[in-house]
Parts: structure tokens; C-alpha cells; sequence
């Protein structure tokens, strides 16, 4: 029998199958575009979706990739499972392996998703933790190939918090031999989790200047100050983060063709502003849409390969 496959964090997938996924991501594009949305690689499979925190794009983007797939989606509503009223995850994972074909989760901690994946013979996908965020990386990549052709030549700077976006974006990098500098105060620094990891550490520099960066940046990207579950912090957050925010000031030395990227939902006024976000050099709504595309090729992978 083969080995299923999960994706659980982006190191799940080397260089080539990444842009085998792009590949598969362009062709769905396409053909969503022409109005021709089904395939059957889904076709007669349920796949769960188990969210802990709220989303929009993830949530909703799945679960039309698993109906234009051929698949049923089932939202499992967290409050409603007796997770929530203490039953062990691995015993939850069980009882999901006899009824369903996979599952997509959404959670707090990394460890809660490996363990589904222990647990069960179906493909897990991890819709983000407070560690990782592969498949938003997965569209953004996509989207910086589609917008800059050769991702090779590109430098991404992101500002901000470095958080389970930032994490997700170095690891990426690092995969795809991309350079990537990060911006960020000290108190809230890549961690060292993620620089121990790297296998080429010198795509990565950071520094505690917002402006360091700015003119050899190609893509300037930031995220929210208070991911969720840091709400407690949000005051010393909002304070700390202020000089970080993305504002046309900061942005004044990057290249003119520069593209300005966020993973939403934005925060208009804190760590970017309506002129950036709303702006010509903005890919913001495109970022959004491919998630679309890329998950059904992320799925289509993990069901066919
Ligand atoms: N970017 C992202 O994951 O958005 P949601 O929280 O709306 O899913
Ligand atoms: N860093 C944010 C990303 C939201 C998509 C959070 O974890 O809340």
C-alpha cells in the first residue's frame, strides 16, 4: 500500500513538487476561468474540515476546492465535538478515520495537527497553527511566480511580526532558494526553531530597522500584529509594532514595480495602510484568490501522488 501523504508543514514537499503544484494550480486557474470547474479526484470522498479559530478565505476556499473536486466537505464546528469537552485528540482521530477521506484542520498548536495525521490513514492538511501556515505560503509563492516569472531572482521582505506567516515564508524561501529579509522588533524575532532549520541560512537577514531592507526589496509583505490567541498582548503589541507599519513613507525607496503582499485579514491602519493596501503596487486580492487554485492542487496532489 502506498504511504498517504499529509501536509503539515511546508517541509512536507521538496523544490519539485512545489512547482509541480504551481503547474497544477495554472492549469485549474485556467480552467475555472473558462467556466469547466469539475474533476473526480475527490469524486465520492468526504473530507472534514476542523477549524478551532475563525476564517474566511481557508475555510471557504477549501470547501469549494473540495466540491469542484468531486468532493463533500463537512465543517466540523469545534464548540460542537466533544473535543471540546475533553476527549483525547488521538481518540477523536480514530472515530473520524472510519468515516471520512481526509481532513483539514485548523488549530493552535503544530503538535495537535501531527497527531490527527498519526492517527489516521487519510491525507491531514494543517489550514494553520501557531507555528506554520503552508497553504496560504503555497499561494503566495504561486502568486510572486505569476506576478515575477523567475522566482530565483526575487527578494521578498516581510515587516512585522514574526509569526506563523514570517515562519512559513523563511521555510519556503529556504526550499525554493529565494532570499528573504525580515524586519521585526527584537522582542519579536524570528525564532531560533526556524533559523536552526534552514538549510541555506544565508538566503535569510534580519534586522530590528523597518527601512533596512526597502530598496532591494521586490516584495514587501506584512501580517497582523495580534495573530489569534495573542489577543492578551494586544495594547503592548500595538505600541511596539507602530514604526513597522507598511505607509507610503516607509515604502518610498523600494523599487517602483515593487508588489505589496498580506495574507488577510488586514488591519487598516495598524500594520499597513488603505493607500498600500488599496494601492498600484498591491496583489493583495489576487493573493486571496489563488488560494482557491492552490488548494485544489495541493489536494489533487496529496490524493494522486
Ligand atoms: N489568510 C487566511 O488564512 O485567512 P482566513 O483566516 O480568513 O482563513
Ligand atoms: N498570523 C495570523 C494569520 C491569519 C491568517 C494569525 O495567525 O492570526
Amino acid at each position: 500500500m502506498k504511504k498517504k501523504r499529509d501536509l503539515l508543514d511546508i517541509r512536507d514537499l521538496n523544490k519539485i513538487e512545489i512547482y509541480q503544484i504551481f503547474e497544477q494550480a495554472k492549469f485549474f486557474k485556467y480552467q475555472r476561468k473558462k467556466q469547466i470547474m469539475i474533476s473526480d479526484t475527490l469524486k465520492g470522498m468526504c473530507i472534514g474540515l476542523l477549524f478551532r479559530k475563525p476564517s474566511s478565505r481557508t475555510r471557504i476556499s477549501f470547501e469549494v476546492a473540495i466540491i469542484e473536486l468531486g468532493g463533500n466537505p463537512i465543517f466540523l464546528e469545534s464548540g460542537q465535538l466533544q473535543i471540546s469537552r475533553g476527549e483525547t485528540i488521538q481518540d477523536t482521530a480514530r472515530v473520524l478515520n472510519s468515516y471520512l477521506n481526509g481532513l483539514v484542520i485548523r488549530t493552535y498548536q503544530q503538535s495537535e495537527v501531527e497527531t490527527f495525521a498519526k492517527y489516521v490513514d487519510f491525507p491531514v492538511v494543517n489550514a494553520l497553527t501557531d507555528f506554520l501556515h503552508p497553504c496560504q505560503i503555497l499561494a503566495d509563492f504561486f502568486t510572486i511566480w505569476e506576478k515575477k516569472k523567475d522566482l530565483e531572482d526575487v527578494v521578498i521582505t516581510y515587516i512585522g511580526d514574526a509569526n506563523n506567516i514570517c515562519n512559513t515564508l523563511i521555510l519556503g524561501a529556504d526550499i525554493l532558494g529565494i532570499r528573504i529579509n525580515v524586519s521585526c522588533p527584537t522582542e519579536f524575532s524570528v525564532s531560533k526553531n526556524i533559523t536552526n532549520a534552514m538549510k541555506n541560512p544565508s538566503l535569510l537577514k534580519v534586522s530590528n530597522d523597518p527601512t533596512a531592507f526597502i530598496p532591494e526589496s521586490d516584495v514587501i509583505y506584512t501580517d497582523t500584529w495580534v495573530s489569534m490567541g495573542n489577543e492578551q498582548e494586544k495594547q503592548k503589541r500595538l505600541e511596539i509594532f507602530k514604526p513597522y507599519q507598511v505607509n507610503e513613507k516607509l515604502v518610498e525607496k523600494a523599487p517602483g514595480d515593487f508588489i505589496f503582499m498580506h495574507c488577510l485579514p488586514a488591519h487598516r491602519g495598524e500594520e499597513v495602510t488603505d493607500g498600500i493596501i488599496d494601492g498600484k503596487n498591491s496583489v493583495v486580492w489576487q493573493q486571496a484568490e489563488n488560494r482557491l487554485h492552490v488548494q485544489k492542487a495541493i489536494l489533487h496532489f496529496l490524493y494522486s501522488s
